[in-house]
């Protein structure tokens, strides 16, 4: 019997408050209104970042919310007007969308979205409501996406339609962490061949990171990380040198730029600390080094900068999910998978039912992955 207009009950990883752990619960996912879609959400990665949100350390999250925001699946029903997919399309859902009309959409430097969700967690859809409920209570989403449940309904700018070929299970970390340590590399430092390139945080996006690096040519790669049992795999994937901090007897900024003879060309901060942030910073050439932030610190933190870093010619930038405009960029990532020219696979430890989300939330915490794959959808 067809779901189409109809409300579908399924399970969802519901949270209900900071710091606590998710309730598998049956909700009710309401069909998609006029330029929605509902999905049949079939993988997500378990980010940083739903964990930033459950710690208290995002503005405005809303509880009961579903979390989740790095997702693939198939569309199960469209809404009025909607004619970019149909029922049955493969579709990576985006926590950065793009209207294609605002002003930042229309730059040609520029992801962010006005109507996105990023930072304000309003937490619900574009008409201000909710399509998500228990038992008659209202429940927010997450990050214009919520990914942990098996069925999600999404504004139509939210998604991007994909090879029904490509592996859902890698593709929908295109959907973040791999695109956002990826992309800064790529489209936001532009690594140049034969450069020295150092990364802080060699978790999901780090390692990311890490592999453009390698594409880019970067001839020096040295990762930085307080949990050296990353190391072995972010030697695989292109680290030509680890260095563990608490190994040094000197801050790591001035580790690196011995090691470097004057520092990197290129920082990456891929953890959200801003004491690791201006180490990062430091650990760059003082006179041409380029430093990227990519993680995102708790929203109260502030960066304490010496404006010296940079007078003396370093450039600093941060960009959001990698620079890349998710609905015309990542149909060309998901084919790059495809061809073999990036290893997604490398980037998943675990893949684990949706009912075992508590186990990935602590796998990750503990450092015991890079990334945790749901496998959302039983159905
Ligand atoms: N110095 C060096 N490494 C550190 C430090 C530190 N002070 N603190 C943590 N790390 C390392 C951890 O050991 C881990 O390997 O940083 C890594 C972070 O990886 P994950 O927890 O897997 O996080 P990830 O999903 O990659 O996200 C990183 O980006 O999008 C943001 O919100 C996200 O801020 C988070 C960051
Ligand atoms: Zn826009």
């Amino acid at each position: 019997m067809s779901s189409v207009g109809k409300v579908i009950k399924c399970r969802a990883a519901v949270s209900y408050d900071f710091k606590k752990p998710f309730v598998i619960e049956e909700i009710e996912v309401a069909p998609p209104k006029a330029h929605e879609i509902r999905v049949k959400v079939c993988a997500s990665g378990i980010c940083h970042t739903d964990d930033h949100a459950l710690g208290g350390g995002m503005a405005g999250v809303k509880f009961p919310v579903v979390l989740g925001h790095e997702g693939a699946g198939i569309v199960e029903s469209v809404g009025e007007g909607v004619f970019k997919v149909q029922p049955g399309d493969h579709v990576i859902l985006l926590c950065s969308p793009m209207c294609m009309k605002c002003k930042a959409c229309l730059h040609e430097d520029s992801n962010f979205c006005e109507k996105n969700d990023v930072g304000k967690n309003v937490g619900l859809m574009l008409d201000k409501t909710s399509r998500f409920s228990l038992k008659g209570k209202m429940i927010h989403n997450f990050m214009s996406t919520s990914t942990f449940t098996e069925y999600t309904v999404v504004d139509e700018f939210a998604i991007c339609r994909i090879d029904k070929a490509a592996p859902m299970d890698q593709v929908c970390l295109i959907g973040c962490g791999f695109s956002t340590g990826f992309g800064t590399v790529l489209n936001t430092a532009k690594v140049k061949p034969g450069s020295t390139c150092v990364v802080f945080g060699l978790g999901g996006i780090g390692m990311s990171a890490v592999m453009a690096c390698k594409i880019a040519g970067a001839t020096r790669i040295i990762g930085v990380d307080i949990n050296p049992t990353k190391f072995t795999k972010a030697k695989e994937l292109g680290c030509t040198e680890c260095v563990d901090p608490k190994d040094c007897s000197k801050p790591i900024h001035e580790v690196i730029t011995e090691m470097t003879n004057g520092g990197a060309d290129y920082g990456f901060e891929c953890i959200g600390k801003v004491d690791v942030m201006a180490s990062m910073i430091q650990s760059t050439n003082y006179a041409y080094g380029s430093a990227n932030i990519i993680g995102v610190p708790n929203y109260t933190d502030r960066l304490s900068l010496d404006v010296m870093w940079l007078l003396t010619g370093r450039t600093l930038q941060g960009a959001f999910l990698g620079d890349y405009k998710a609905p015309l960029d990542f149909p060309g990532l998901v084919s790059d998978v495809m061809a073999g020219k990036i290893d997604l696979n490398a980037l998943v430890s675990y893949r684990l039912p949706l009912e075992n989300i508590n186990e990935g939330f602590d796998l990750m915490r503990n450092g015991k992955t890079i990334r945790t794959v749901l496998l959302t959808c039983k159905k």
